[in-house]
């Protein structure tokens, strides 16, 4: 990607979100497993911009950690979005040309987390192509351009933006409408911003009036149209729930891309930092939530629940399997039906196929787990660890209350309890001993059938 010349960017997120009806700051509800903001700062990224700024209200500290280590500055009212640009200024003024490098200054949104990198690079190059415009604005033509401002063009490109609630009617039916997003020239952009007012219907200062301010000083303004699917702000839970659809699709194809297999794309739901490699096979109903990489191979059963999880080389998971955080499967390991993995490492080729839940535990390669093996990690205030060595056989139905050590080779027989380490290559019985009573069982039906 060509790399545009030294810009800051201003990303807002300090509105009230008030459309999500939420405790949560708008800009930090999750698409694909990572809150909005983040999406948006990943597409800045890779255009390494010189300096970033992200502008939040004052009781965002949630915000402040998530975007860390990158600076934030404070706004502290929503005032509206030019508002918003005006608390970014301490924070870049000295950066900015004449008297600093930095030549453009690239305001986005938090809550367009459907930006790519290669569409914020177009807008930068609008800007700047010759003779360079004071503003480039994003403009897109989406199905329904309902409550977003409408782009003004006259004979000398963009005149004005008005907001749907201050449009006329046929300012309405303008299909050409602000993404958003608007690349501004260093040296103009905090005086343009200075001279916004807020004789608006809501009574904010609207960064969409520096079009007109910067055209009433003779400056030039410009649209680059860009794709309105890439642009769509998302202000509702409804529209979180559109963005999300649009994400994962793109998640799906990038992951059939790398060499995945998905058997019904739509029924996988994927974080944006899933990583699977060639030839893995994914079956339907699988989520994979954050945090999760599939080396090659692997296959992945239908309806597993998959988070924080290594899996690797030709490993089988499920169907209706749980890895949860700290979840390492080595080469060629099987997790079957109902088997919970938290926090344990599983040894290249070692097995639990049926009913068990292994926390806090290492099982050495080899090892066959049992079905309805425990680990009884917990003991109502501390987690302990289980530790098998390798190819050890551990029976069904075997509780391992941790901490405790299972030597190498060793077999438990089925329906153990153990509660002290088991030495390698011991067979281990820790049950109550069977005791049989030849023909008990028809005295005690004779006797049952007589009291009736
Ligand atoms: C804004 C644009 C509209 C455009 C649309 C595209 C304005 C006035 N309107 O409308 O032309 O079509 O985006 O999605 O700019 N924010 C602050 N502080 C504030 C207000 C907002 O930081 O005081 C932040 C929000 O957190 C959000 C972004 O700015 O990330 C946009 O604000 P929002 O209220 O969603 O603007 P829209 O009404 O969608
Ligand atoms: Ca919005």
């Amino acid at each position: 990607m060509q790399q545009p010349a030294s810009f800051a960017a201003i990303v807002l997120a300090a509105g009230a979100g008030t459309r999500m009806n939420s405790a949560l700051p708008k800009v930090m509800h999750e698409i694909a497993g990572q809150p909005m903001i983040a999406h948006a700062l990943s597409a800045l990224a890779p255009l390494e911009p010189a300096e970033t700024v992200v502008v939040v209200g004052p009781d965002m500290a949630s915000v402040a950690r998530a975007v860390a280590p990158l600076r934030t500055a404070v706004q502290p009212a929503p005032l509206g979005t030019g508002d918003a640009v005006r608390a970014a200024r301490p924070a870049l003024i000295e950066k900015l040309a004449p008297t600093g490098p930095i030549t453009d200054v690239l305001v986005l949104f938090g809550d367009t987390p459907l930006l790519q990198s290669e569409t914020l690079a177009r807008l930068l190059e609008e800007r700047r192509a010759e003779p360079a415009a004071a503003v480039a604005v994003a403009g897109m033509r989406p199905a329904d351009p309902g409550p977003y401002g409408r782009l003004v063009v006259g004979p000398q490109g963009l005149e004005a933006i008005v907001e749907a609630n201050d449009a006329t009617p046929e300012q309405r039916a303008i299909g050409l409408v602000n993404g958003g997003i608007m690349a501004i020239d260093g040296r103009l952009v905090f005086d343009l911003v200075e001279a916004i007012g807020c004789g608006n219907a809501k009574g904010e200062f609207y960064l969409t009036d520096i079009v007109g301010i910067a055209r009433s000083r003779g400056l030039d303004c410009r649209v680059a149209e860009l794709p309105a699917e890439e642009l769509a702000g998302v202000n509702s839970r409804t529209e979180l729930a559109a963005a999300e659809a649009v994400m994962q699709t793109r998640l799906r194809r990038r992951a059939m891309a790398e060499g995945a297999t998905l058997i019904a794309p739509n029924t996988v739901f994927l974080s944006a930092d899933t990583r699977l490699g060639r030839d893995v096979v994914v079956e339907p109903n699988v989520i994979f939530g954050r945090g999760v990489t599939a080396a090659d191979g692997a296959r992945i059963r239908a309806f597993s629940h998959i988070e924080g999880a290594e899996i690797g080389p030709g490993a089988i998971v499920g169907p209706f399997a749980r890895l949860r955080p700290g979840a390492v499967l080595e080469s060629d390991v099987h997790v079957g039906n109902f088997v919970e993995v938290k926090a344990a490492r599983l040894g290249r080729g070692a097995k639990a196929n049926h009913l068990t839940y292994l926390g806090d535990s290492e099982i050495g390669s080899g090892s066959n787990i049992g079905a309805g093996t425990i680990t009884c990690n917990y003991d109502g205030f501390n987690k302990w660890r289980t530790m098998i060595g390798d190819n050890a056989f551990i029976g069904s139905n075997t509780a391992l209350v941790a901490p405790v050590t299972v030597g190498a080779g060793a077999i438990v027989a089925a329906g153990s309890v153990v509660t002290r380490d088991v030495p390698p290559d011991a067979l281990t019985l820790g049950r109550g001993e069977q005791v049989d009573k030849p023909g008990r069982a028809e005295q005690i039906r004779a006797r049952l059938r007589n009291k009736g």
